[in-house]
């Protein structure tokens, strides 16, 4: 089967087509095996194929298969899930420690990391939903604050801060984002009261402050802007991060949490389902061919996309 491997840690470059004996079935027991059809590229991605977080990952050293995301049929019969079932979900890359990512034409996969793909959903659609969904949706469970409180949500542009921007709507919170002018009528139709646009961090928070005069009663940060955001919460408010870097200290009894994501099989198929019946909004922002793994990185690179790249298997 053709996957896509990082053959070394570098630039975009190092992202090169090979051929991998394709996964038999029963090989890896409790696992079942998927033909993919589509998988999005992730910041995480970049940063692992770069060599970022090289000390971070031990022992697992390219060559390696990026790569989160997925969509596709399932081979093999999962737990209330037939053969030939549409399916979606996220490989927990990191933890897994495998370096068998979902650039790849299939895939092994535990059973709880699986949800159906709703009737009339495509695969690229769907392969856009998952680890982005399930990182806002578990950051916003995390904040468990009571119903109208003002969280502040950097990165509001972007996959997961549009997520985050509807799922803490949905729980009641007044949101404020932090984004781009030119997005603010979608974040407020989305669910967002306020839209303070990106700039110099004095000046966001100053405008946070002139909203929520006492200050947001929490941060949610999918910029991963870090500290220079501490000043728009209150004392004791809560700082989550969509990642563990640029994690800000823990001042005046803030809350500071990274999120570490896991699979949530029936939580996802919730969320699926919302987008299928367009309560929920997911972007897709390029459909690139597995092929060209490299220029999707090059894109992802350069940001301003405003949606997920996604990998056409
Ligand atoms: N913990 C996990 O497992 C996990 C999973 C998924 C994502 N993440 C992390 O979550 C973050 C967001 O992911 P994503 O997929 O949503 O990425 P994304 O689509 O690139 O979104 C990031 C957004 O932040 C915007 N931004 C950058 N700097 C900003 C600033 N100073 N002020 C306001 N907005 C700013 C970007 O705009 P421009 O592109 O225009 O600059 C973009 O719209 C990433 O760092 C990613 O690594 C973590």
């Amino acid at each position: 089967m053709r996957v896509v491997e990082v053959i070394s840690y570098g630039g975009p470059e190092v992202l090169r087509i090979a051929n991998r004996p394709e996964p038999e079935a029963g090989d890896v027991p409790g696992r079942v095996r998927v033909r993919l059809k589509a998988a999005a590229v992730h910041q995480a991605d970049l940063r692992i194929r770069s060599g970022q977080w090289a000390a971070f990952l031990g022992e697992l050293a390219p060559p390696f298969v990026l790569g989160f995301d997925f969509a596709g049929v399932l081979l093999d019969a999962a737990p209330g899930l037939p053969e030939g079932t549409r399916v979606a979900g996220f490989i927990p890359w990191v933890s897994e420690g495998t370096g068998e990512g979902s650039y790849a034409e299939v895939i092994r996969a535990a059973p709880e990391w699986l949800a159906p793909i709703p009737d009339g959903m495509d695969f690229t659609t769907a392969a856009s939903v998952p680890l982005s969904a399930l990182v806002a949706d578990q950051a916003v469970d995390l904040l468990d604050l009571p119903e109208g409180s003002p969280v502040l949500i950097s990165g509001a542009g972007g996959v997961v801060g549009r997520f985050a921007v509807q799922h803490a709507a949905a729980a009641g919170y007044r949101v404020v984002a932090l984004a781009d002018e030119d997005v603010r009528h979608e974040l407020l139709r989305l669910g967002a009261e306020e839209l303070v646009p990106r700039g110099d961090p004095a000046d966001v928070v100053a405008k946070v402050r002139a909203h929520v005069p006492e200050g947001v009663a929490a941060v949610l940060d999918a910029a991963l802007i870090g500290a220079p955001l501490l000043p728009a919460l209150r004392d004791g408010g809560t700082f989550v991060s969509a990642s563990g870097e640029r994690l800000p200290d823990r001042v005046r009894d803030i809350d500071v949490t990274a999120i570490r994501p896991r699979p949530d099989a029936a939580r996802l198929k919730t969320i699926l389902d919302g987008v299928a019946a367009r309560e929920l909004m997911t972007r897709t922002a390029d459909i690139v061919p597995l092929a060209s793994a490299a220029e999707a990185h090059r894109r992802a690179e350069a940001g301003h996309r405003p949606g997920r790249i996604v990998l056409l298997i």
